[in-house]
């Protein structure tokens, strides 16, 4: 397939805006992903709030030999255009069809067998749960396998940042993201 891939707009920002967005989350999570010290392969990945696949494309080429499953509700207030079609049909122009698979599911429910996945990732997906992001947290730790990591970019309260170190063993905290507001970093937590 070709053309190019369509990752979506994002709530309160315009398609170019989004754009800009996301060039910068690209440097800012490939880096995050370089201080994953993984002694093991990364195999298994799962894209909690996947949106149109544009953080599951850069771990699927970052960890060349993983497979990443991305779960959405597809459609949600956050990303309007979520769909998990237009999703594979990206993957599908990245060359990356084979190894990036789409789930819609709830990532405040328990979809996953415990200690599956060597890595879960995110971006701005948790702030829009609410007092349910708590329980997500905790699910999130439970489906990682011990010493696994998850790597998390969202706007964070104080709150937030508490329970997730408590949470996990160790935790790494890249603020001063270009193009983002000062609230949004990435913590890269080990389990
Ligand atoms: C701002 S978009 C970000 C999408 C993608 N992570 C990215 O960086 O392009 C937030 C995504 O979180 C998803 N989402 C929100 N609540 C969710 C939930 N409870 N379970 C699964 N996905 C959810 C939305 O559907 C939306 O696609």
């Amino acid at each position: 397939m070709t053309g190019s891939p369509h990752y979506g707009t994002y709530h309160h920002t315009t398609r170019e805006q989004s754009e800009t967005i996301r060039s910068a989350l690209r440097v800012a999570f490939n880096e995050a992903f370089a201080c994953i010290n993984h002694e093991n392969a990364v195999e298994k990945i799962l894209d909690a709030g996947c949106g149109l696949g544009f953080l599951s494309e850069q771990a699927a080429k970052f960890f060349t030999k993983s497979s990443v499953i991305g779960v959405d509700l597809f459609g949600s207030k956050s990303l309007p255009e979520g769909d998990l079609k237009i999703a594979e049909q990206n993957m599908q122009i990245e060359g990356l069809k084979e190894r990036v698979k789409f789930i819609k599911s709830d990532i405040a429910e328990k979809n996953f067998e415990e200690n599956y996945f060597d890595l879960i990732i995110s971006n701005l997906v948790f702030h829009n749960l609410g007092k349910a992001r708590y329980r997500a947290y905790k699910n999130i730790r439970d489906m990682l396998k011990t010493g696994g990591f998850f790597v998390i970019g969202d706007f964070f309260r104080p709150k937030d940042k508490e329970t997730l170190k408590g949470l996990f063993s160790t935790s790494f905290d890249k603020g001063n993201i270009n193009q983002m507001p000062l609230q949004y970093s990435i913590m890269i937590l080990k389990k």
